[in-house]
């Protein structure tokens, strides 16, 4: 049997996955909210997760350091070769990028982060409002390529399970073996 993901890989890749789904849902809704309790709470969960998400992302960069991803089977072509690490880190950035402008976003416009109203977060920047209209729009640009790039990663595991049954998804499928 072909080798697949550890599983303390494939918990960070479902963990973030549900997050990551979530967050867009969540972040889709509530900009369009009536001002008011129900959006300040929303914001705040948004936020939260959205750092665990920094978390998740930061652990997963570090195991992927020290445990290297199974190497990919001959099955998988050569173009199939060069495009799934740019997929892959372009993902990783994003995964990034998104939590960090978000942070950002919030320090710049005067409103400080306590994570789950328990761990009060430095503010990296001070209160400006033209940084923080330029990191709105980064946050929302970021959001627009992070689904594209969802988008077309799930498209290739749909090609790798559906169309060619090669065993690519169930690398990293959560019930596996190790
Ligand atoms: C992976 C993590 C994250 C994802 C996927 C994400 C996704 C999104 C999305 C889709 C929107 C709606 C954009 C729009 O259509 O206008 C949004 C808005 C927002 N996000 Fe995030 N976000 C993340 C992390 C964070 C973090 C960590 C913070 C703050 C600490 C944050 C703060 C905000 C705020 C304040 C808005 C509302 C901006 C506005 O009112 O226009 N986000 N986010």
């Amino acid at each position: 049997m072909p080798p697949t993901y550890h599983a303390a890989a494939k918990a960070l890749h479902w963990l973030t996955a549900l997050a990551v789904f979530g967050l867009l849902g969540i972040g889709l809704w509530m900009t369009g909210l009536p001002i008011g309790l129900q959006k300040l709470q929303v914001y705040n969960w948004h936020k939260w997760v959205g750092l665990v998400v920094l978390a998740l992302t930061a652990a997963r960069l570090l195991w992927r350091w020290w445990h290297p991803p199974p190497p990919l089977p001959d099955v998988v072509t050569r173009w199939e070769r060069a495009l799934a690490p740019i997929g892959h880190w372009g993902l990783l950035f994003l995964l990034l990028a998104m939590p960090v402008s978000g942070w950002l976003m919030s320090s710049a416009a005067g409103v400080s982060v306590s994570w789950f109203g328990v761990v009060p977060l430095p503010n990296p920047v001070s209160p400006d409002p033209a940084l923080f209209e330029a990191l709105r729009s980064l946050h929302f640009v970021l959001s627009r390529c992070l689904i594209l790039v969802v988008a077309l990663h799930i498209a290739a595991v749909l090609h790798h399970d559906v169309l060619r049954s090669d065993g690519i998804f169930r690398r990293m499928w959560p019930l596996g073996r190790n």
